[in-house]
Order: structure tokens, then C-alpha cells, then sequence
């Protein structure tokens, strides 16, 4: 497994990269505007290199097979070998191409991921899943490859847009509901200061947030024996959301939100959450500040979400909560899920979620 180093100033010090490249050569793929940013500090920690840059381009963009393959050639004309390492710094874009050409390069070279984002500190940089985007959808092909070190260096989202910030926050809450109920109440004690990018609590919620997702891939690394599942509150109606909304609409975490609080609502009824629990949690929720789903059409939300990977014969599977910190998996009736989208959907985020708006 991966070895994680993470705080303010982890990518200054050189230890992460120690052994990454036997034969001395590291290819360095970021984008233009991390790149500069922060690109000068990494070049610093991998200073007994040989080091070649290649900037993909930002955003999704990066997760397109052409970028990939003049990613690949540049290796080549370089000259990486087996025993060439990649760094990966940025987004999730930039990790999970950028991982994704180190896991079929020479049929695999060693490769870290310094995520840039929130998101990716807590998320997306972790975990092993490479992947890259087909013209028939997101993610579609790719990988499951560990980096052999992560790299969450919280100085680096001081210049995170606060957008940014909020979709990364959602994946902590995320963990603190699902597995932790230290760390929910935490985030809720200093959700203002997290809001605001300060560097302790950012800290303290990005190595507790990484330790779980690292501690869960561990126990089933390839997503087969349904414990990874539990990774996905909040995403299975989060995912449809994006989707239905049109990428780029909505953040990912702006999305999770919206589907954990889909999921806790299906909790109460699916696996016995205490509706006390509930709206302690929506009460939370209302004041997170969301873009509104205004115009999104319920039914194209349920189409996304029963072709999610998951979905058989008109059920899905939602990892809900008994409790906090007490997660299991169910399966969902298409029908209950097409009458709480309807409840949720022309609501905006300062209305909290009636439990009573729909019937199951
Ligand atoms: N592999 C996984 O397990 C996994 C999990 C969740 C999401 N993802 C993927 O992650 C991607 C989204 O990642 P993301 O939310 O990190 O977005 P992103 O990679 O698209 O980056 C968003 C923007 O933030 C900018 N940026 C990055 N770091 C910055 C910084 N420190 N300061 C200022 N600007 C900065 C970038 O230039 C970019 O324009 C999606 O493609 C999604 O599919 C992967
Ligand atoms: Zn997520």
C-alpha cells in the first residue's frame, strides 16, 4: 500500500521520492496553471533526478486517450525505462491520467501522486484508481494501480477557489458519517474555519480523510468484495446527478452533498438512521453553499443512476447508515429513488428535505 505523507510543507522534503527511480529518471506531468504554482517545489524535493516535464492539458481534458498517448511518446523520447519513475501533481484529472500512463507504460512504472485539490487529498489521489474518459462516458477505462507514495501538501489549497474547497469538504463529511463520528463532529466545530482554508483544521481533516480511504482500499483493493462499496455514500445519486446536470454543472462534491442527503433519506426509511439523527445532519446540510438544481429533470437523474456500474434490473445499490459511523449497503427500488429525486430537484439548498415529501 501506499505511503501517505501529508501536511503543510510534505512535498518540500525530498523522503517521498526516495527510490522512486532506480535508473534516475522521473517524468514530472502536471498542467499549466498547478505547474506554475507549485511546480518549482516538487522540481526542488526530486533535485537528484534527471527530470523531463509534460503538461496535459487542465481539467477533464487531461482524461482523453490522445493527451494520454503524446504522453506515453514523450516517455519514450525521453527515454524512461523501467526503472524510470512518474510524479503526478495536480488535480484529480491530472492523477488519474497521469497514473493511468504510468500503470501501462512498459507495462507498469513506479509513479506518486501529489494531489493539488482538496478533492484529491482526500479522494481522488487515493486509492489506486487510474482512469481516463471514453466519448460514450467518464471513467470507462482505466486502472486499478497504486502510487508508491501520496503526497497531500495542504499548503498548496491556499490558492484553492473556495468552490473547490466545499467539493473537497463534502468527501471529509463523507468519511466522518460513514465511519468516524469523532471526525463529523469535528468538521462540524470548525466547518467556518474550514470553509476558509485554515491550515491546522485543513490538516487535521486531510490525514484523518486519507487514513480512512487508504484503510478501506486496503481490505479490498479492487472492488470486489463490497467493502469499498461503503466509499460510495453519497455518490450513487451524487454520480447520477453530475451526469443528469451535464459535466462540468455542478463539482463532484457539490454533487455528493446533494447525494448523501438523498442517502440519508432513504436511510431512515431503508436502515433504521433515527430521524433525530436525520435532521441534525440536514440541519447541517441546508446551510452548505450549493448551486441550486434548478431545471435538472428528475427522470434523467433516475436513467443515470440505474445505469450506474452497480445497478441491476432496476435496483440500486446505495451504501446508506444506520447510524453515524455505522454504514451498510441496500438495495433501492427505481421507484422509490424516481419519487425522492422528484421531492429534491426543484429545491434549492436553503430548503431543507421534508422526510414526509415522498412515499416509498
Ligand atoms: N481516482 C479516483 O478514485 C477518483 C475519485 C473521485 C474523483 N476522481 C476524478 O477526479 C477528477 C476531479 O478532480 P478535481 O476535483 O481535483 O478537479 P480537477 O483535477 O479537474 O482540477 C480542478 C481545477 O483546479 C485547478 N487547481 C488544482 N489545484 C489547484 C490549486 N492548489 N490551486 C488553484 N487551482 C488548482 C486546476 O487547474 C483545475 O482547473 C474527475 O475527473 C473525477 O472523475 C477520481
Ligand atoms: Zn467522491
Amino acid at each position: 500500500m501506499s505511503r501517505v505523507f501529508a501536511g503543510p510543507g510534505a512535498a518540500a522534503g525530498g523522503a517521498w521520492a526516495r527510490g522512486l527511480a532506480p535508473g534516475g529518471r522521473v517524468m514530472l506531468v502536471s498542467e499549466r496553471v498547478v505547474f506554475k504554482l507549485f511546480g518549482r517545489k516538487v522540481l526542488g524535493a526530486l533535485m537528484k533526478y534527471k527530470v523531463s516535464v509534460f503538461l496535459l492539458p487542465s481539467g477533464e481534458k487531461a482524461k482523453d486517450w490522445s493527451a494520454v498517448s503524446r504522453l506515453l511518446s514523450a516517455m519514450l523520447s525521453k527515454g524512461l525505462g523501467r526503472d524510470s519513475g512518474l510524479v503526478a501533481l495536480g488535480g484529480g484529472a491530472v492523477t488519474d491520467a497521469a497514473g493511468f500512463a504510468a500503470s501501462i507504460y512498459l507495462r507498469g512504472i513506479p509513479w506518486v501522486a501529489v494531489p493539488t485539490t482538496l478533492l484529491g487529498q482526500l479522494d481522488s489521489g487515493i486509492g489506486g484508481k487510474t482512469a481516463i474518459n471514453l466519448p460514450e462516458g467518464k471513467n470507462l477505462a482505466g486502472t486499478f494501480y497504486q502510487p508508491t507514495a501520496i503526497v497531500c501538501d495542504t499548503s498548496f489549497l491556499k490558492t484553492l477557489p473556495a468552490r473547490e474547497r466545499v467539493s473537497g469538504l463534502a468527501e471529509a463529511i463523507k468519511y466522518g458519517l460513514t465511519f468516524d463520528p469523532g471526525l463529523w463532529k469535528y468538521i462540524r466545530a470548525h466547518w467556518d474555519e474550514l470553509l476558509a482554508g485554515k491550515q491546522q483544521p485543513t490538516a487535521h481533516v486531510v490525514r484523518k480523510g486519507a487514513a480512512w480511504k487508504l484503510k478501506i482500499v486496503a481490505k479490498d483493493e479492487r472492488e470486489t468484495k463490497g467493502i469499498r462499496d461503503l466509499l460510495n455514500f453519497g455518490h450513487t445519486f451524487g454520480h447520477a446527478l453530475e451526469k443528469a446536470a451535464g459535466y462540468g454543472r455542478l463539482r463532484h462534491g457539490e454533487a455528493v452533498v446533494w447525494g448523501m442527503r438523498c442517502a440519508l433519506s432513504l436511510s431512515v426509511r431503508g436502515a433504521g438512521l433515527p430521524v433525530r439523527v436525520f435532521n441534525e445532519v440536514e440541519n447541517f446540510f441546508v446551510n452548505i453553499p450549493l448551486p441550486s438544481l434548478r431545471g435538472i429533470k428528475p427522470a434523467e437523474v433516475l436513467a443515470a443512476a440505474l445505469k450506474d456500474k452497480k445497478a441491476r434490473q432496476g435496483r440500486v445499490r446505495f451504501a446508506l447508515l444506520k447510524d453515524i459511523g455505522r454504514p451498510v449497503v441496500r438495495v433501492v427500488e427505481g421507484s422509490q429513488l424516481t419519487a425522492l429525486a422528484r421531492s429534491m430537484l426543484p429545491l434549492s439548498c436553503s430548503v431543507p428535505l421534508e422526510l414526509n415529501s415522498y412515499s416509498p
